[in-house]
């Protein structure tokens, strides 16, 4: 059983990720910690405590930093997730409420309290995982494994032609994460552009899982519309759910072992680029991928819910 915490930013693709967590049987998910991304800190937050509020999970959320270590704050990405992170779902009030402790604090606190298995799978910016190492030099220590959604290496970009968004909306908080070296691993578009879930699918998911999985087919609509509109017809990446998976089922990726580094100025802004190794350590890299074990845990796992 894998004790973990997904860092978030819902998000679409973040809320399918949170719930096939929820249903999956070998995951513990132990809270999850918000950032600005798809949508601001704030919708995060509010976004995060509803979708454990939707699955019955009664967990911590603690809410994350506003804006990027260094760069000035963002527009959202509404135009792939929607003004409120779920499409044209509109914006419901969750009952519960934020922990006080702000996301860095809660997960420095978690590594310590489960010293040695702490999963941590940041799906959005990496701010608050850079302000954790920051903040306690035993972070890194404490956890087991950092498995990032993000990044390309060899794929291109899907922000700007060269950068993956979670890591060109923070760059210098990202580069902080992949200098950490040996338990990071980047999850990014040199596999997520493999998995694709259709129309079809959602609707299977849907037609077993009506109420979560009706909510997830209902977001779906608009972030695949969003997919049509810059030409893929043949589905949406399920990026962050590859991230959820890889960290259960890490056999259905090849790894390859590299040090990177994020470019912070220029043209090349947010690329994840290859650092000679004397500079920092390795990373592991997921560079393949069996697209159709991945798509049918996803689907499996989701059809397990209400
Ligand atoms: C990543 O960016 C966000 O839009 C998604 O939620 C995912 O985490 C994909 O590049
Ligand atoms: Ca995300």
């Amino acid at each position: 059983m894998i004790k973990l915490i997904i860092d978030t930013d819902p998000g679409i693709d973040d809320a399918m990720a949170i719930f096939y967590a929820a249903a999956a049987p070998d995951i513990e998910l132990l809270g999850l910690t918000t950032i600005f991304g798809n949508v601001t800190t704030e919708i995060a937050t509010r976004n995060a405590l509803r979708l454990l509020e939707m699955a019955e999970l009664d967990l911590p959320v603690a809410r994350g930093a506003e804006a990027p270590l260094i760069l000035a704050p963002f527009a959202p990405s509404a135009y792939v997730h929607g003004d409120e992170g779920f499409g044209d779902i509109p914006a419901q009030t969750p009952r519960g409420n934020a922990i006080e402790e702000d996301a860095a604090d809660f997960l420095i606190r978690m590594a310590r309290e489960h010293r040695g298995e702490l999963v941590l799978c940041p799906i959005g910016p990496l701010t608050n995982i850079a302000l954790a190492i920051q903040r306690d030099p035993d972070f890194v220590k404490n956890v087991k494994r950092i498995v990032i959604m993000g990044g390309s290496l060899e794929e291109g970009g899907n922000i700007t032609a060269h950068a993956e968004a979670n890591i060109y909306h923070d760059p210098h908080a990202a580069d902080v994460v992949f200098a950490a070296g040996g338990k990071v691993e980047m999850v990014g578009l040199d596999v997520t552009h493999r998995i694709l879930c259709t129309k079809a699918d959602f609707g299977a998911i849907a037609a077993q899982s009506p109420e979560l999985g009706g909510v997830l087919q209902k977001m779906s609509e608009f972030y695949l519309a969003f997919y049509e509109t810059v030409g893929k017809f043949d589905g949406c990446s399920l990026h962050d759910p590859a991230a959820v998976i890889a960290c259960s089922h890490p056999q259905l990726f090849d790894r390859r072992k590299v040090a990177v580094k994020v470019a912070c100025e220029g043209e090349a802004l947010g690329a994840t680029l290859i650092a000679g190794p004397s500079c920092r350590g390795e990373i592991s890299v997921c560079m393949g991928v069996e697209a159709g074990g991945v798509k049918s845990l996803f689907l499996k796992r989701l059809a397990l819910l209400p």
